[in-house]
This record gives C-alpha cells, structure tokens and sequence, in this order.
C-alpha cells in the first residue's frame, strides 16, 4: 500500500509537520510505503486558467507539480497537512489543490477514471491553527472535501487542532501526536 503525505506549511519543523510525521510513521509501522513531499520546497505556479486540462486532463504548466501528478494518481491514500492561515489552508497548500483542477477535468469533463483498480482509495486531513475561533476549519473542511472527491478517495477523517501557535507547540498536546499515528495505521488497514 502506497501513502502519499503532503506537507503544506512554509514553517519547517512546525505543528503541522510534527503531526503529519507521526501519522505517517503509524503507515510505516504498518506495513505501508510512504512518500513525502514538502510544497514548500517546490515551486508550484497557481493554477493559471488556461483550461487545457479540459481537453485530455493534463496541466501545462511545467513546473514541480509535473511528477505529482502520477503519485497522486498511484497513491492508496493521500495525507495532507496545513496550517490555518486566515481561515484557509496556507497558499503553498491551495495552490497545490487548484493545481489539482486536471483532475476534476478527468472526473467530469472526460469521464476519466483517476486511480483504475484502487477502489478505496482515502484521504485524512490535518490542520492545526492558533487561536480559539469556533469556525476556523469550516473553509478548509468544505475545500479538503471536493479536493478528495477529484481524486476519487473518500475523506476518510480530519484531525483538527486548535490553540496551538507557537512552533512545536503541538508536542504539548495531551493527544495529539498519539491520534495521528493511530490514524497512520488505521489509513492502511484495507477496506473489504
Ligand atoms: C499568515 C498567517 C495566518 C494565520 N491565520 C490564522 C487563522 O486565521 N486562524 C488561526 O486560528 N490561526 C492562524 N494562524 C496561526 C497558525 O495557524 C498556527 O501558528 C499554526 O500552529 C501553524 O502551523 P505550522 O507550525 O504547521 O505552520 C496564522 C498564522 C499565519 C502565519
């Protein structure tokens, strides 16, 4: 079983990393193979509109998102992690999703399959932000999901935490870490 775990902060070594590292190490010790990918060492160009993925699903843009295309497409389950930033995920994160637009055109405009043969395929979400507001995932939540269903993988779960800023702030979390490995090696049991 292949993992793909997508790293969206611009913080090396912060909240959102440290979880996503855990998750990730629960997949290993399960048995899985996991791949890692930091947006914010690529260069990945917004998503331009020039609509060529509506023709044969393929973006034109050559740039770092070019080999993520084929991993997203292979991948069992997709983990991605970001951090809140006024409401949304971060832009390393949203670019990288509307990159993602080739996808929806496969799905509903050529009526593509996006993973042949991998039926179940999942995707977790983890995000971490700051302050208190009751209604700081609302946004990410409702993007995470049409971003899961282009790819055809069930939004299987999300780990939200908030309250927590400052870097490495989450290895204070009564629970956190623990949850996100626990996540890890259920992503890779198989459904039936
Ligand atoms: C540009 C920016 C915008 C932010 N906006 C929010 C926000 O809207 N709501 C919130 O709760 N936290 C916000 N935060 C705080 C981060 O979400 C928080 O520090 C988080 O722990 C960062 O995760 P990371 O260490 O993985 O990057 C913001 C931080 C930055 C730098």
């Amino acid at each position: 079983m292949k993992i793909l775990g997508i790293y969206g902060s611009p913080r090396k070594g912060g909240n959102t990393e440290l979880l996503l590292k855990e998750l990730l190490r629960g997949c290993r010790d399960a048995g899985a193979e996991v791949e890692e990918v930091f947006l914010r060492d690529l260069k990945i160009s917004p998503c331009l509109e020039i609509y060529a993925c509506k023709k044969d699903g393929q973006c034109p843009i050559n740039d770092d998102m070019k080999p993520l295309y084929e991993k997203l497409a292979q991948a069992d389950a997709l983990a991605v992690a970001s951090p809140i930033f006024f409401y949304a995920v971060s832009a390393h994160t949203k670019a990288f999703i509307d990159r993602c637009q080739a996808f929806y055109a496969r799905k509903y405009i050529l009526k593509q399959p996006i993973a042949p043969g991998k039926p179940y395929r999942k995707g977790v979400f983890l995000a971490v932000g700051g302050s208190r507001g009751s209604r700081i995932f609302d946004g990410p939540l409702l993007t995470m999901k049409y971003f899961f269903d282009s790819l055809d993988m069930t939004f299987h779960k999300s780990l939200l935490f908030k309250e927590v800023d400052a870097k490495g702030e989450i290895l204070e979390h009564p629970t956190a870490l623990a949850e996100a490995y626990s996540l890890g090696k259920e992503l890779v049991k198989v459904d039936p």
